[in-house]
């Protein structure tokens, strides 16, 4: 019993190690492996010894078998693995395409009008998006129940202490807040834009988004004037609409400026003739504009009888939308593949 124990351990793993392929594995399963293959068969003969016998002979039985076993289990995965193998590397199939992602329409547009101002020799940076009060607003001559809030409003935070104005936070309803900042971290003279994600609390359509991407300006020294912000803002037209588009400025109040104005430029469209884009007006209203306030400058603590300054602000988001083409602001913010992978 003992020799064809042994026997058997040899025959099987010899088979088993020169095994050439599945068919072979499969007789070599039937034939030893099997409910009725020759292993089992011995093991049922092990019924017939004197019970000293089975405890030697036994344990040598459970030893081989476990043996056999594991070392079938080991032959079978290296064939499953082979197949495996054998399937991805058809070279013959076609490849699959991996998708790749891009920058999102906003992201384009902002790295666009951020190479123009780097190029200029002004610095990026950057604020916080949960604002104060203050500097949303108060800093920007925009004190509490001025009606100038009203065409602003946000999502409000509220602090542990109402009286302590300054610690109430908004979310910021535009990029100008991080003039103070600015002013207040680096002082005069200064050359910084800043874009950047902004909030209001609007009833929401095509053309209003409670989230949106705003492009602050601001230039700070002795002397700036308005044939600065002029000039500034005349490159700034041709950057983004093409060499023949033209600047007009209109008086506009914003509390942070004096003067204030809207700089407009030829519809890019039409070249100023008028169509669906600048409604039939042949321009388009992109960019609110100033002389920095000299209370503005005062709470950056910047000394305003020494240094004067300009600052302008747009919305990307709106400009992303006259440039693609897009008639939905909310479609930004959608993450819909199917809009995104246009661009
Ligand atoms: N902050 C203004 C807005 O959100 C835009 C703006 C206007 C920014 C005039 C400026 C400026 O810096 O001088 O509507």
């Amino acid at each position: 019993m003992k020799d064809k124990l042994i026997k058997i351990k040899n025959t099987v793993l010899d088979k088993l190690n020169t095994v050439n392929n599945e068919v072979e594995l499969k007789a070599i399963d039937l034939q030893y492996f099997s409910r009725k293959g020759e292993i089992s068969e011995l093991m049922h003969h092990l019924k017939e010894l004197s019970s000293e016998q089975k405890r030697e002979i036994g344990a040598l039985a459970n030893q081989i078998k476990k043996e056999l076993e594991s070392k079938m289990k080991e032959t079978r995965s290296f064939f499953d693995e082979k197949t495996n193998l054998n399937e991805v590397s058809d070279i013959t199939l076609p490849g699959r395409k991996l998708k790749k992602g891009h920058l999102h329409p906003i992201t384009i547009i902002q790295r666009e009008v951020e190479d123009l101002f780097t190029s200029l020799g002004f610095s990026i940076i950057d604020g916080p998006e949960l604002e104060s009060d203050y500097y949303n607003f108060s800093a920007l001559n925009i004190p509490p129940l001025h009606p100038a809030r009203d065409m602003q409003d946000t999502f409000y935070v509220s602090s542990p202490d109402d009286k302590k104005q300054e610690l109430d936070l908004v979310m910021r309803t535009h990029t100008s807040p991080v003039q103070i900042r600015a002013m207040k971290k680096y002082g005069a003279p200064l050359k910084v834009v800043i874009p950047g994600r902004c909030f209001r609390n609007e009833a929401t359509d095509a053309r209003h988004e409670h989230t949106f991407y705003q492009f602050e300006g601001m230039m700070i020294g002795e002397n700036i004037n308005f044939s600065n912000l002029k000039s500034l803002l005349e490159i700034v037209g041709k950057k983004l609409f093409g060499e023949d588009t033209k600047l007009r400025m209109r008086p506009k109040y914003y509390p942070f400026v004096e003067p204030g104005n809207n700089g407009e430029y030829t519809c890019f469209l039409c070249g100023g003739k008028g169509c669906r884009v600048c409604k039939n007006t042949g321009w388009l209203e992109i960019v609110g504009a100033g002389l920095i306030h000299p209370d503005v400058l005062r709470a950056g603590g910047v000394d305003p009888e020494k240094y004067s300054g300009l600052a302008f602000g747009f919305g990307l988001t709106r400009l992303a939308m006259l440039k693609y083409a897009v008639n939905d602001a909310r479609l930004f913010n959608s993450g819909d593949l199917r809009f995104l992978e246009q661009f």
